[in-house]
């Protein structure tokens, strides 16, 4: 079960301080929710715990151990726009995810091992319920689909930390509570850690066992990039599906 920290945390981008002093403990197997105004710092704090990005200042670290600076396969992440390759077929893709795992410089596999993988693939494939489409391009597949191979993708290297940033705001409801009942399932079924970006406070409450709100605690105009934004709230969310349609407002003029 993997716990991770976050220290004080500051991002700036040269005069813009977009974080400060964001510090949280995560307990194991939670599934965080991330809500906050747009431009408020949500995907940087995604891309620091990628490893994508570094703190300015402060530390992450996962199970005691300070997060490396890059992307590894400890974590997956899945974007709101479809991040998958549009060349490869949906099988090709997914075996991809693991080939980059275990052969970072060659990129592929060969003879055995190759064939491991396409059969590990296939079986997140049908995890996600892609299995009629294997042979197919994303161009051939609908959003939702696109977003299933996407998460099947950051899922076949075991990922303890799932970083999902807005991954279902492009879709139509109806296929978005289909995909909230995969997550849900594949968050269960896993020891995984999951960090949520959403601009959906329902969404939110349904999903998440923890909710995180961003904001500017300082928010004067004149000194708008003086001051980044640090955590408001961080609510516990216990009886996550009775909070569906409670509807809970944060602040005046939040825009979530
Ligand atoms: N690489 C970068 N260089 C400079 N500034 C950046 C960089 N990445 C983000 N920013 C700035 O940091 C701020 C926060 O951006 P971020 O994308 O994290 O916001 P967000 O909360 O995810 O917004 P949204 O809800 O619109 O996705 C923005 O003002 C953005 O312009
Ligand atoms: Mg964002």
């Amino acid at each position: 079960m993997t716990t991770i920290s976050i220290r004080d945390v500051w991002k700036e981008y040269d005069d813009q301080v977009v974080l400060e002093r964001v510090s949280l403990e995560i307990e194991p197997h939670a599934f965080v929710l991330i809500v906050g105004a747009s431009g408020c710092g949500k995907s940087t704090l995604l891309r620091m715990l990628l490893g994508q990005e570094q703190p300015s200042r402060g530390e992450i670290l996962i199970d005691g151990t300070p997060l490396p600076p890059e992307p590894g396969p400890d974590r997956g992440v899945v974007f709101q726009r479809y991040s998958v390759f549009p060349h490869l077929t949906v099988r090709e893709n997914v075996t991809l995810g693991l080939e980059f795992g275990q052969a970072p410089i060659a990129g592929r596999l060969f003879g055995g091992a190759r064939k491991r993988a396409i059969a590990e693939a296939e079986h997140y494939i049908e995890l996600v319920g892609l299995e009629q489409a294997m042979d197919k391009y994303p161009s051939a597949l609908s959003g939702g689909m696109q977003q299933r191979l996407a998460i099947a993708q950051a899922l076949i290297t075991k990922p303890k930390v799932l970083l999902l940033d807005e991954p279902f705001g492009a879709l139509d409801p109806g296929i978005r509570a289909d995909m909230h009942e995969l997550v849900i399932k594949l968050w269960q079924d896993s020891k995984m850690t999951v960090f949520m970006v959403s601009h959906d406070l329902s969404e939110a409450f349904y999903l998440g066992t923890r909710l995180i709100t961003l904001d500017r605690r300082r928010n004067r105009p004149e000194e708008r990039e003086r001051y980044g934004a640090s955590i408001t709230h961080d609510i516990p969310i216990t009886r996550r599906r009775e909070n569906r349609h409670r509807g809970i407002k944060l602040a005046e003029g939040d825009v979530l």
